[in-house]
């Protein structure tokens, strides 16, 4: 069996592979709108919120596209908090769609630091939007964000928040922490496949939405609304990604959040203290750590890319490489969705025996 260990798309459990395999369906028709409304309503459990949910055919950018033109107006000026690969492209769409942004950057592999994010919004109050990341995939990086929620909410911003590779996998409060529009994908922690981005939009994102001008066809949340009344999306979804999807998520309700959460938090630990025990070095701030996909660094002679080639290769194991200016620089192991601890220890088994073919003279 091939392992596929990237964060995202990820295996899938049998149940929810076989459940593509269903005949197409009238996509407007009783059945698949009597799924539509019961994936909705797993999806807000999990989401932990009352806010509308909506499935969004698309990708994950799809979804992030979806929260900057449902919500903004050409000139709004936001605050779009960027740690990673994944901060840089919301800030790069909101900027594309007009919008003033104001960066605030991180190191890559470090977390936002709060205390900025409040001088930030001290310095401008024009602010209309903070936008931001939860887990930043590409560094392995959870930023801290019930207190950035908190600030946000204490000087009444709207609050975009990108929870991709978290939602499902990591704690994430939709209401509790007050997520104006809070996007995953498919293909990440949902044991599904890619094809769908998931979007909640809270009333005060409604509020906005009422008055804001970028122009937006496809992804037009007023449409979702109301075609949600009858159980369908505005256009064709991606109706086998929403049947693997309506599998997974009863197998996830069944698990239950709390535990998935704890499941996520152990196998994450494993990962790090795994690679740690092989003398390998941590890319991302441990504090910070992310518990969906832990980034290593290429330290002590490690060629990341030949060891990610000779993992492929000899031992049918597929780990993340580095991305952008990280290429060559990190390695990183995918652990979200269907994953347990043996699926850590085969990979851990795998690095043992590979690193020193790839060049790696630490550790010993
Ligand atoms: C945090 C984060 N944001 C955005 C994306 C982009 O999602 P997609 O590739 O589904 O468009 C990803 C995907 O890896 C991600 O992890």
């Amino acid at each position: 069996m091939e392992h596929l260990r990237i964060p995202g798309p990820t295996p899938l459990p049998d149940e929810a592979l076989q459940a593509m395999t269903k005949q197409m369906i009238d996509h407007r028709g009783e059945e698949i709108g009597q799924m539509i409304k019961r994936v909705t309503a797993n999806l807000q459990q999990l989401f932990q919120t009352k806010n509308d949910v909506f499935l969004l055919t698309g990708s994950g950018t799809g979804g992030l596209e979806a929260a900057v033109v449902n919500t903004l107006s050409p000139g709004d000026k936001v605050l779009s908090i960027a740690i990673g690969v994944f901060g840089e492209r919301f800030l790069t769409i909101a900027q594309r769609f007009g919008a003033e942004v104001i960066p605030l950057r991180a190191e890559w592999g470090k977390a936002a630091d709060v205390d900025y994010v409040r001088k930030a919004l001290q310095a401008e109050p024009e602010i209309k939007a903070v936008l931001v990341t939860h887990n930043e995939t590409s560094t392995g990086v959870t930023n801290d964000l019930e207190a950035i929620s908190q600030l946000v909410k204490e000087f009444d911003k709207l609050l975009l928040v990108d929870a991709i590779s978290s939602l499902g996998s990591i704690n994430l409060p939709v209401d509790g922490w007050h997520c104006d529009v809070a996007i995953t994908g498919s293909q990440k922690g949902w044991m599904a496949p890619p094809g769908l981005a998931m979007v909640s939009v809270s009333e005060q994102a409604w509020r906005a939405n009422a008055e804001a001008k970028i122009p937006r066809f496809y992804w037009d949340f007023a449409q979702a609304k109301k075609y949600l009344e009858n159980g369908q999306t505005p256009w064709t979804p991606a109706m086998s990604t929403i049947f693997a999807l309506s599998v997974s998520l009863e197998m996830m309700l069944k698990e239950g959040l709390p535990n998935i959460i704890a499941r996520h938090a152990r196998v994450a630990n494993a990962a790090r203290e795994g690679v740690k025990s092989l003398g390998l070095t941590l890319f991302a701030d441990e504090k910070y750590a992310s518990n969906t996909v832990t980034a290593i660094a290429a330290s002590d002679g490690l060629d990341a890319k030949k060891l990610l080639k000779i993992l492929s290769e000899e031992h049918h194991m597929t780990l993340g490489g580095g991305q952008q200016s990280l290429g060559g620089k990190i390695f990183r192991i995918g652990h979200l969705g269907w994953v347990t601890e043996d699926d850590i220890k085969a990979v851990l088994s795998a690095l043992k025996v590979v690193l020193p073919q790839a060049g790696f003279v630490g550790g010993k």
